[in-house]
């Protein structure tokens, strides 16, 4: 079980929390209500803003290191249409390239969202051959390219970088990745406290979900619906909107109040923990969801394939790997729980349907209350990015 102490990174937000439980002092509850356009989830040109603005200039968090757990993992997977080909090298380096053979452009890897072990990559063309650092290893028949360089003829890098165990990458091989330090703001100094780095990664789940990707991210910043949509899997563990927030550059840290977040009155402060008195949640700018549950950790990458379409990817963290068949067992369940009861049972449905809804023409405007703050300041985060 995860132990993360209060004191004192966490102290102050619990206080906040506990705030909240005692009466409404957070500011969200002084906000004006708002209302969003159902056209930025159903619109070609915003998706294509989207995709050039957001997805290809910022670094995307395509899932944890651990997944390539050995030298010589390889793992593709198209991510907003680009061919990504993630990689651990002899070298123990994780690389992510284009997953594009540099002679007519075959796929290398086929098998998608499934890590394999590799010595080399073969093109299933031609029988160019590559490393797993992306270097060009050997052409059949080279005398029919009298003129190839081989030291300028690897295969595309994408900019990445592993920070807290996750593969941080710009999806455009030309982009600059920033220091993510900077770039994570305050989540980044978060993950280090809630020791995300040292979470070894356990299992995923990916299906293609036929709802706007800003729907699904919406679903994991408000607390509002966990007590009635969950009310049969986790709701009973929740308080009743209770929650305190925190922008942190285009980014958000939310932290729920649970059943047990009364007891903390008490305790001492060190004894507050993440993992019994509240469920932290960051989103990432722009894509990415970290849940920290109370033993084990959740990471959603939500992918768009178009403004309908959405490649969702989860991927369960544990504080260890399980060390005997009762801990196996009691992972499988958490997982199966979370992501086939909450995620697939309860929250993608229902963002399907507002796809289906909002595509129907019903709701000339979405309206947010003073619970769903969060969604002003997503949106305020992708407007700001979007110009
Ligand atoms: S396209 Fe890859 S070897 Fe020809
Ligand atoms: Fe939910």
């Amino acid at each position: 079980m995860t132990t993360v102490t209060a004191e004192p990174y966490w102290q102050n937000i619990f206080q906040r929390l506990l705030g909240e439980l005692d009466g409404r002092n957070s500011p969200d509850w002084h906000a004006d209500e708002a209302s969003l356009d159902p056209a930025i989830y159903l619109d070609d040109e915003r998706f294509a803003r989207e995709q050039a603005q957001l997805f290809r200039r910022f670094p995307l968090c395509l899932g944890p290191a651990d997944q390539l757990r050995e030298p010589g993992s390889v793992m593709a997977r198209d991510i907003c249409g680009v061919p990504v080909l993630m990689t651990r090298t002899r070298e123990n380096t994780v690389k992510v390239l284009l997953n594009v053979c540099r002679h007519r452009g075959a796929r290398l890897v086929v098998e998608e969202g499934e890590p394999c072990r590799r010595q080399s990559l073969v093109c299933p063309y031609h029988g160019w051959a590559y490393r797993l650092d992306g270097s060009l290893a050997g052409v059949p028949r080279a005398e029919a390219f009298p003129t190839l360089d081989r030291h300028l003829t690897g295969l595309r890098e994408l900019p990445s970088a592993v920070r807290h165990g996750m593969i941080w990458a710009m999806l455009d091989p030309a982009a600059a990745l920033p220091d993510m330090a900077s770039f994570l703001d305050g989540v980044d100094g978060d993950l280090a406290a809630a020791g995300l780095g040292s979470h070894r990664f356990y299992r995923q789940s990916t299906s293609r979900r036929a709802t706007n990707w800003k729907l699904i991210v919406e679903a994991f910043l408000e607390i509002y619906h966990v007590t009635r949509l969950h009310s049969g899997t986790i709701g009973p563990f929740f308080a009743d909107s209770v929650s305190v927030s925190d922008p942190l550059g285009p980014h958000i840290r939310f932290l729920a109040a649970r059943d047990r977040t009364r007891d903390i009155r008490d305790l001492p402060p060190e004894r507050w923990t993440l993992s019994e008195h509240g469920t932290l949640v960051h989103y990432v700018f722009p894509n990415t969801i970290i849940i920290h549950h109370p033993d084990y950790l959740s990471h959603l990458g939500l992918f768009p394939i178009g403004p309908g379409e959405t490649l969702f990817v989860h991927s369960m963290l544990t504080p260890s790997l399980p060390r005997d068949d009762k801990a196996e067992a009691h992972w499988a369940r958490s997982f199966d729980l979370i992501d086939r009861g909450v995620f697939a049972g309860e929250d993608l449905p229902i963002c399907e349907q507002i796809q289906r809804g909002l595509a129907s023409g019903a709701n000339d405007r979405l309206i947010v209350g003073r619970l769903e703050q969060n969604l002003k300041r997503f949106h305020a985060s992708l407007d700001q990015a979007l110009g």
